[in-house]
């Protein structure tokens, strides 16, 4: 375990690497501090081959409850821009990462906090977690991608309603709408998270990278451009030697030994 800032530690289990957000008090909330060191930690994971996926969590009933609200209130509005510009920058970060990230959200996920569970390739819920971005309720508006990201997640015309009304939204909302894929009760939240990566680490890195990126950037164009995306790299794919081995151990009967390649 490795702590990279007062509310910020980090736990490795083989090739899944786990970002606990350790401020219950707060539940979670994020201030200028603890948004560099998040972000100096997903730049430096960035080129960390040992881990093929991130899981971020929270702690007790605070996943991340948005910005620290306490720290922001009385900035200027150069402060503010500043900040503004910092999260963008981390969250986009953490879109682009080369690791498969999960959230695994186990309680509050406000304004910055549900932006960084929307940053993430699959987010996990507990039965108990709330999402939602009040910003409009603080005169203000989500400046963390949450209107593009939860437009393109759950629709524009969902994602207006959560932006106007700011209302908290629950986990199963969420699953019916495809931006929460499973939902445990909090107690088996981790165990389940930490199955779900290691299960992925298991997988050919190679069909894993390419299908991160087929289901990202095939998503940007129109239906012949992602279509010819996948295609090629299924091509790519053909000629490894993992894919060699899988419809080898396929046909033998036998568990496949993946090496990367
Ligand atoms: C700082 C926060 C916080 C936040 C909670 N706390 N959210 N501190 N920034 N975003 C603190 C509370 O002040 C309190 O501290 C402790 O956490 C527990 O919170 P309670 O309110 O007592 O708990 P509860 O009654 O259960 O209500 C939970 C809650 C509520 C519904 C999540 O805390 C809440 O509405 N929080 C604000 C959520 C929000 O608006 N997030 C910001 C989104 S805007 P004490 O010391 O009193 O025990 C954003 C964009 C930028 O992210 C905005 C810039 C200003």
């Amino acid at each position: 375990m490795r702590r990279l800032h007062e509310h910020l530690i980090e736990d490795r289990r083989d090739e899944v690497a786990i970002l606990r957000i350790e401020r219950e008090e707060a539940l979670g909330a994020l201030s200028r501090s603890l948004v560099e060191s998040i972000g100096s930690y997903f730049e430096a994971l960035r080129d960390d081959p040992a881990v093929r996926v991130l899981l971020l969590t929270g702690t007790g009933k605070g996943f991340i409850a948005g910005a620290d609200i306490g720290e922001y209130h009385a900035v200027s509005s150069d402060e503010f821009d500043s900040y503004q510009r910092l999260s963008r920058r981390v969250f986009s970060t953490l879109e682009s990462l080369p690791q498969i990230t999960i959230a695994a959200v186990n309680g509050y996920a406000l304004g910055g906090g549900f932006e960084v569970a929307l940053c993430c390739d699959l987010v996990v819920a507990a039965e108990r977690a709330r999402f939602g971005l009040p910003e409009i309720k603080l005169g203000l508006l989500p400046g963390g991608g949450g209107t593009q990201r939860l437009a393109r997640a759950a629709g524009i015309r969902f994602a207006t309603e959560a932006v106007l009304t700011g209302r908290f939204i629950d986990a199963d909302e969420l699953r019916a709408s495809g931006v929460v894929s499973r939902v445990h009760p909090a107690g088996e939240l981790m165990d389940r998270a930490i199955e779900l990566a290691e299960e992925i680490a298991g997988r050919p890195p190679m069909a894993v990278a390419e299908a991160k990126h087929v289901l990202r950037t095939g998503l940007e164009g129109g239906l012949e451009d992602g279509l010819t995306i996948e295609q090629q790299a299924l091509s790519r794919l053909f000629g490894t030697a993992d894919a060699a081995e899988g419809i080898n151990a396929f046909l033998n009967k036998r568990e496949p030994r993946f090496v990367g390649r």
